[in-house]
């Protein structure tokens, strides 16, 4: 009876300590005129490549691979032959800008805890543990530079190896001994890095983290400091997005809201029931089945599914980020290739109705979905099948013209909308869009 007092006691006490809190307590954060024109921005790019890319990469089993029950210390090994003789970056940046994206979020720490770039707070970094010892971040910011991309960059809350990471529930058998974790320490060496990120590579688009999840908000609530983690990124780089994979409505502090797998609104894969804030949106999607290069996974979706989830995802005010994983080599598989190529040629043809526009004024339907840039509205059917479609649109359409040739496209007012007669349509066309004239 009184151990029970004593422990109630001492569960109110922890709930109360800050140590606990969910949330951090934080000032109310106001984004800066820097930060909040470069979210208006970041919505203008409407599309960019995920880059999964690491040590993780030579076993070929997916980014998760050190998971499966095997000791960090012989997962480490594999650095002294990491050597990615067709890594080039510039290659990379040339083809993620013929596929039409405008910035790349590359990988720079997954939870694998292996650095990808040139790090001072711990030698297990691609500099200082492989034989290749090139800085492949410094490579890509200026072959993004050179494109014209911006750069965005993966930053895992896990790790997987370091001792003093707090563990939570995944990576549990890589061999670490649990009495070492050490919060304070963890903090400072992610601090740390993040700094050098945003010092050491030129202006970054977005900070995008991943893995708060390792705690289970109900069952073992953690606090991550994040409040003093993102002011400090907004101190060194005013007009970096702090963007956070979490899975929940967008903290304070965050500047845009980012999905998993699924288009805003949608929640086939399990990530996304959040509800939708007003900040802009992302939602990132593997193009084959795994982030990280898997070799038995070929399932690579055409380019077909990919430009309807591009649309899909626009017409939610969504940007696509839409990934791909490197070979251990370090080029990109030749199937991904084809893919930005395809999207890129569609792109060239039809980006007006994607880039620089926000969600249409009609939310998406079974046919398809609108995107809206000034007085125009883009209708995008999807679905070859109907003969008519239906806008409930309360503006008045002026005129309304097929997007490809031209050619007049009959509208007709309903009590509460539009019609819209459309052509028959081939079974193969990926689009068909209606620029209507509000
Ligand atoms: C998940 C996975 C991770 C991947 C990320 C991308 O959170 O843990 O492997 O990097 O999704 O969205």
């Amino acid at each position: 009876m009184i151990k029970q007092t004593i422990y109630s006691a001492i569960l109110a006490l922890a709930a109360a300590s800050p140590a606990f809190a969910a949330e951090p307590a934080q000032s109310h954060y106001v984004p800066t005129a820097e930060n909040l024109a470069a979210r208006e921005q970041f919505a203008d790019h409407g599309f960019g490549v995920f880059i999964h890319w690491g040590l993780y990469s030579m076993f070929a089993q997916g980014e998760w691979y050190l998971n499966k029950g095997i000791s960090a210390d012989e997962y480490a090994k594999s650095a002294a032959a990491f050597y990615p003789a067709n890594f080039d970056a510039r290659a990379w940046a040339k083809a993620i800008k013929e596929a039409g994206a405008n910035y790349v979020c590359f990988t720079t720490r997954h939870h694998d805890g292996f650095s990808m770039f040139g790090t001072k707070q711990s030698p297990y970094n691609i500099v200082d543990a492989t034989p290749f010892g090139r800085d492949v971040l410094k490579e890509l910011a200026d072959a993004c530079a050179a494109e014209g991309l911006k750069l965005h960059l993966y930053y895992s809350h896990i790790d997987w190896t370091r001792p003093d990471y707090p563990s939570g529930r995944t990576g549990l058998s890589t061999g670490r001994d649990p009495k070492l974790r050490d919060w304070p320490s963890y903090y400072k060496f992610m601090n740390a890095q993040l700094t050098e990120l945003l010092t050491n590579y030129g202006p970054i688009g977005a900070i995008w983290f991943d893995g708060l999840w390792d705690h289970d908000e109900d069952k073992t609530p953690f606090d991550w400091q994040l409040g003093p983690q993102y002011e400090m990124i907004h101190r060194l780089q005013p007009q970096c997005l702090v963007a956070n994979n979490h899975h929940q409505v967008p903290f304070e502090g965050e500047d845009i809201q980012i999905f998993e797998r699924d288009l805003p609104g949608q929640n086939e894969h399990g990530l996304s029931g959040q509800d939708i804030s007003q900040l802009h949106l992302e939602t990132c999607q593997t193009m084959n089945g795994m982030w990280g290069y898997k070799i038995a996974d070929q399932e690579y979706k055409d380019a077909k599914t990919l430009i309807h989830y591009l649309v899909g995802a626009a017409g939610r005010g969504a940007n696509l980020l839409l990934n791909v994983g490197p070979q251990p080599d370090g080029s990109i598989p030749a199937t991904a290739l084809e893919r930005f190529k395809e999207m890129g040629q569609w792109l060239k043809e039809n980006g007006r109705t994607i880039y620089a526009t926000r969600a249409g004024d009609v939310a998406p339907q079974a046919w398809g979905a609108t995107t809206r840039s000034g007085d125009k509205l883009y209708v995008h059917v999807l679905d070859n099948e109907p003969a008519e479609i239906y806008l409930p649109l309360t503006a008045k359409i002026k005129k309304a013209t097929a997007f490809a040739d031209g050619s007049k496209i009959k509208t007709t007012k309903t009590p509460d909308g539009w019609v819209l007669t459309l052509p028959a349509r081939n079974t193969d066309t990926i689009d068909y869009i209606v620029e209507c004239q509000l």
